[in-house]
């Protein structure tokens, strides 16, 4: 058994099964998630090392680039092999300044499922998320959400979830379509969504942190470097298994664009927190109040 299916899996559908230890395919694009990677064979070398490391769950979205990512996916894996899920997420573009403005209207959200599926080289995404933007009103979410579904009912989406959303926004999501996936702006120390966690445990839904590691701003602690130092293992690794340790639905998809890195994250599938460094760890967080991720 290798470190990253130690983790296991989480069935989400009758075909969905997803391997706890994902991968997030956002830092494959160059500067600033913007443009091509200045060594594509090296991105598309990490993207393969990803199949072979035994990862059935890769992230992604057509404005990683934009179109970049996901066509480094398609060339490196592409015909994919049985198994392997490429979720993808939609709901914003980007601007010429590199910035990631909204883009949630039926034009844009059907647009973008058709760019995701032209640049992946599918015939239908397993799933996908709808990101929702700055609001966290439940009402906001019915109206885009309700496109995802029309487009499920066409069969050019097999599952659907949500990002970047609140619980009124999950379950108003859920009056309208089964939801398989929340992703969600969470790590040690970010832990506004402590409760949805839980929520989405109780209900069997996946719920997916993004930047586990901190994202453009890495995680620092001195209870993370304490615990990675009694157990001699890196502080990344540490803030993964905490994560897999918090919640059985929780899957991860920590980002990089160095195949050394992939490696080590993968190998925190299967280390096992001792119960007084999850202790520490624990008191690492702060439920703060959210604060949309681009304005962190
Ligand atoms: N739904 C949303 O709104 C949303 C928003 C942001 C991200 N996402 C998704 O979430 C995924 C994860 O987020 P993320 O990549 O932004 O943040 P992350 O996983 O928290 O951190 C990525 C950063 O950590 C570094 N890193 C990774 N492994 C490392 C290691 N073993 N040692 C040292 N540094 C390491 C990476 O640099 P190197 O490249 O040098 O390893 C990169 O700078 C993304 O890929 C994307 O798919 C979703």
């Amino acid at each position: 058994m290798t470190g990253t299916t130690s983790a296991g899996t989480v069935q989400l559908a009758d075909d969905l099964v997803l391997t706890r230890m994902g991968y997030g395919a956002m830092q494959l694009a160059g500067p600033m998630v913007w443009g091509p990677p200045k060594d594509r064979d090296a991105a598309k070398s990490v993207l393969s090392a990803v199949v072979d490391l035994g990862i059935t769950h890769i992230d992604t979205s057509d404005y990683y680039g934009p179109h970049t990512v996901n066509e480094l996916i398609r060339e490196a894996l592409h015909p994919y092999p049985v198994g392997l899920h490429i979720v993808t997420k939609i709901g914003a573009r980007r601007g010429p300044d590199k910035s990631w403005p909204a883009a949630l209207s039926r034009d844009e959200l059907v647009q973008a499922v058709h760019d995701n599926l032209e640049h992946l080289g599918l015939e239908s995404l397993d799933l996908v998320n709808l990101r929702m933007t700055d609001s966290r009103e439940a009402a906001t979410i019915a109206g885009p959400f309700s496109v995802l579904a029309s487009l499920q009912q066409e069969g050019l989406i097999r599952h659907l979830g949500v990002s970047n959303a609140s619980a009124e926004q999950v379950a108003a999501a859920q009056s309208i379509a089964p939801v398989v996936a929340v992703q969600n702006f969470y790590n040690l120390a970010v832990r506004a969504d402590d409760a949805l966690v839980d929520q989405c445990a109780e209900q069997d839904i996946a719920f997916v942190p993004f930047f586990p590691l901190g994202g453009f701003r890495p995680l620092q602690s001195g209870a993370l470097e304490r615990v990675a130092a009694s157990l001699g293992i890196s502080r990344v690794q540490v803030a993964l298994a905490w994560l897999l340790q918090r919640s059985p639905t929780i899957l991860l998809i920590p980002g990089t664009s160095c195949a050394a890195h992939l490696r080590e994250n993968a190998a925190a599938a299967g280390v096992e927190l001792p119960a007084e460094a999850v202790t520490a760890l624990n008191a690492v967080g702060i439920a703060d109040r959210f604060v949309p991720w681009g304005q962190r």
